[in-house]
């Protein structure tokens, strides 16, 4: 009897994949070695189609080796082992959210953004007691790279009608678990940068290049905040020297949320840094910041903090005076 045919049809189905895995995995070192030597030469739009083509590959395997465990837990350790030796640092962009009319049109808003970064993993947390269908069906079908997570705010702890944001929950517990998760999931020899984005905002593509390699914290003006134009760190000699806040303009940290990324390191090495329930409004930057760095160790980012990356806007809370009147909702069994 030959050793083919004392084989089981699994073995045999096993050598088969893992065959066609190490012809894939030459071709991969070939395209891959072509891509990293023809850095030094081409363009940068020729390196990002042999990056395509990597995929593309990658997509093909994975279709061929499809039900096959073995072969897709190979697979999987080597694609992440290829993208940790060509890739920048990752973002890990921490969005906290919550249930309102304007929730999934933000979201999306924020998604089509952030399709267009490159290595970035979206970590959106529900301020809710369970997650809900409306994000989950959401982020399914994002084509992100995204952790779903959830924590309730507690009630008494919400923002009450009289101060003008208490459709805004502050996001507290969201962020922090969103930073537990960073610490218990990470790899602490990954590179990368923390940052907290809410999903009302505006983001300019270039700002996620800037704040990519941040060495500790980086800073970087802001649109439309604290009732200014622009809400900004004053820098002189490449440090920062102070601000050019108003509102609250004591505390040690003065700036919006939207300003400023952490390196990842950073944020691995302070397992105590957190936001807090029991900072007044406006001083969770501060809060979290303390725990980490000093104001003149930060690092400026957007040329010199002169240009504008990110804008605070708000969405109107939208008019719906009509709906509230009717006994069936307009949108019964649709989501909107
Ligand atoms: C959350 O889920 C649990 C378990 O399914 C359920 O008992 C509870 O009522 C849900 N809470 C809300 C607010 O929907
Ligand atoms: C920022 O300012 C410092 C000191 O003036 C200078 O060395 C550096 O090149 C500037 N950086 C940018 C990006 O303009």
């Amino acid at each position: 009897m030959s050793r083919f045919s004392r084989m089981s049809s699994l073995q045999l189905f096993v050598l088969i994949f893992c065959t066609i895995t190490a012809i894939w995995l030459t071709m991969q070192f070939v395209v891959f070695n072509t891509c990293w030597h023809a850095a030094k030469y081409v363009p940068t739009n020729v390196q990002s189609l042999c990056q395509k083509e990597q995929n593309y590959l990658l997509l093909r395997v994975f279709e061929i080796a499809k039900g096959e465990p073995q072969c897709i837990k190979l697979l999987k350790i080597f694609e992440k082992t290829v993208n940790a030796y060509g890739s920048k640092p990752k973002i890990f962009m921490i969005t906290p959210t919550y249930a309102r009319p304007v929730q999934k049109a933000e979201l999306t808003r924020l998604s089509h953004t952030i399709l267009l970064v490159t290595n970035i993993h979206w970590i959106v947390v529900e301020d809710a007691e369970n997650k809900t269908a409306l994000v989950t069906n959401f982020l399914s079908k994002s084509r992100l790279p995204f952790t779903h997570l959830n924590v309730p705010t507690p009630p008494a702890m919400k923002m009450t009608k009289e101060d003008p944001n208490w459709l805004k929950p502050r996001g507290v517990l969201q962020r922090n678990l969103g930073l537990s998760w960073i610490r218990k999931h990470v790899h602490p020899d990954e590179k990368g940068v923390v940052y907290f984005a809410d999903d009302d905002n505006t983001y300019d593509l270039d700002l996620f290049e800037e704040m990519r390699y941040t060495k500790t914290v980086s800073v970087w003006p802001v649109g439309l905040v604290g009732g200014l134009m622009v809400e900004k760190p004053i820098v002189k000699n490449g440090k920062v020297v102070g601000w050019n806040t108003l509102w609250k303009k004591d505390r040690p940290f003065p700036l919006d949320m939207a300003g400023f990324a952490v390196n990842l390191k950073l944020i691995l090495d302070h397992p105590e840094a957190a936001f807090s329930l029991s900072v007044p409004r406006g001083y969770q930057e501060s809060k979290l910041l303390k725990d980490l760095i000093r104001v003149d160790q930060l690092e400026p980012k957007a040329d010199n903090c002169t240009k504008v990356l990110v804008w605070h806007t708000r969405t109107e809370y939208p008019k719906l005076k009509q709906e509230w009147k009717l006994s069936v909702p307009s949108n019964l069994h649709m989501e909107v």
